[in-house]
């Protein structure tokens, strides 16, 4: 087992990574205190993980609630519904909630924590690629609006995120495509060094050999961790965690819920990001090549969806927490492995991404 630390003061917590973690009841015994405790899950994944994770906590006699599976659940009526569920069951305010799932399941569970009561103490066991690379670390939470991704939620941090990388196992081909999206994105916005590795193991990635595994999300996590102890609540650096999304949500937005992956609406998206910055002068039609040609390798999508036009996507990307008074700020890149903060971008060159790259 591999522990990082994500430094917040006193709200730094651990992140465990490893094979087999669901059983390491220590771990879970060291971060607890409540004897309240409730899991919450999804259809898909409780079937595999919840009973081993119920062995695990024999000593609290955890309830559990099991939500149907997909990002369109990822809304303010499932957070509802774990709300009421905690007030049946009279939960008090140093109860403890356990995310067991992907990035929905976990950000939803993080949103419930940090609102109910003020705040109730949470635990990030993520069970994607890409919620143990990314969404389970640096205490984003959020629930969707109908529209605009994300748009209600809160930094809440969890007590610790402990990441069983044997629970990948189960994880369709196309999930851990997704994930990979955000390993890349780690590699071209601040990881030079990472972005060549990426290039020199994908395939052993994709073949899931447990090493490179184990070594991509130790890797993505570091990097998440050092940008999230700077930067928590995104005033600067931490933006650049974001290439790619604001293009990627308002696929996801424009297309509706769960039609495209996030994963893959985010490699879309930072191919657009790629060809924009070449238009700006930044980057090098090699470099562009050299990022759409990764993720394509990765098996994720790399242009935009036909049906959904310029005009709508610039009308989708308004909606986006990195503008400000209502003007587009965007991530841009000006090297593989250098993204820049948040910039003011002219319509033109954005409208000439949109109408033209991958549109042929
Ligand atoms: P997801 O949670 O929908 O999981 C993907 C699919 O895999 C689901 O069908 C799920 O049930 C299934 N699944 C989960 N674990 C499995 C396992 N071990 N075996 C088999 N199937 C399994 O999607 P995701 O890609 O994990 O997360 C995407 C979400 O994360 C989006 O809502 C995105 O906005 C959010 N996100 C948040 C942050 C953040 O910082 N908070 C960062 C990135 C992404
Ligand atoms: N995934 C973006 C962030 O955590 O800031």
């Amino acid at each position: 087992m591999k522990t990082l630390n994500v430094a917040l003061g006193e709200r730094s917590y651990p992140i465990y990574i490893g094979p087999g973690l669901l059983e390491r009841t220590d771990l879970l015994a060291r971060h607890i205190r409540s004897k309240q405790v409730m899991i919450v899950s999804n259809e898909v994944v409780a079937p595999l993980y919840l009973e081993r994770l119920k062995a695990s906590l024999e000593a609290h006699d955890p309830v559990e609630l099991i939500l149907p599976d997909g990002e369109a659940y990822k809304s303010i009526d499932s957070a509802m519904r774990i709300y009421d569920e905690l007030l049946a069951r009279k939960f008090s305010r140093n109860a403890t909630l356990i995310a067991l799932g992907g990035g929905v399941i976990g950000d939803l569970v993080g949103f419930v924590a940090a609102t109910y009561q003020r705040g109730v103490p949470f635990v990030q066991i993520p069970t994607t690629l890409l919620s143990q690379v990314d969404s389970s670390v640096g205490g984003k939470t959020a629930v969707n609006h109908p529209r605009g991704k994300n748009m209600i939620g809160a930094f809440y941090q969890p007590l610790c995120v402990l990441a069983d990388t044997a629970t990948l196992d189960t994880l369709a081909d196309r999930e851990l495509s997704a994930g990979l999206a955000e390993v890349i994105k780690y590699g071209l916005i601040r990881d030079p060094g990472f972005f060549d590795w990426l290039e020199n193991n994908l395939e052993s990635l994709l073949a899931r050999d447990p090493e490179a595994l184990a070594y991509a999300i130790e890797r993505s996590c570091q990097n998440k961790a050092e940008v999230v102890a700077v930067d928590e609540r995104e005033t600067g650096e931490r933006a650049t965690l974001n290439l790619g999304h604001t293009f990627g949500h308002a696929i996801e937005t424009g297309l509706g819920y769960g039609a495209c992956l996030h994963g893959e609406a985010v490699a879309i998206g930072m191919c657009q990001a790629a060809d924009l910055s070449r238009r700006l002068g930044w980057l090098s039609a090699i470099d562009v090549e050299r990022i759409v040609a990764l993720l394509e390798r990765a098996r994720l999508p790399v242009v935009p969806p036909p049906d959904l036009g310029a005009e709508r996507f610039i009308e989708l990307m308004a909606v986006d927490k990195k503008n400000v008074d209502g003007k587009l700020r965007l991530i841009l890149l000006e090297a593989v492995g250098r993204a820049t903060l948040p910039v003011g971008v002219e319509i033109e060159p954005l409208r000439r991404t949109l109408n033209e790259y991958g549109r042929h």
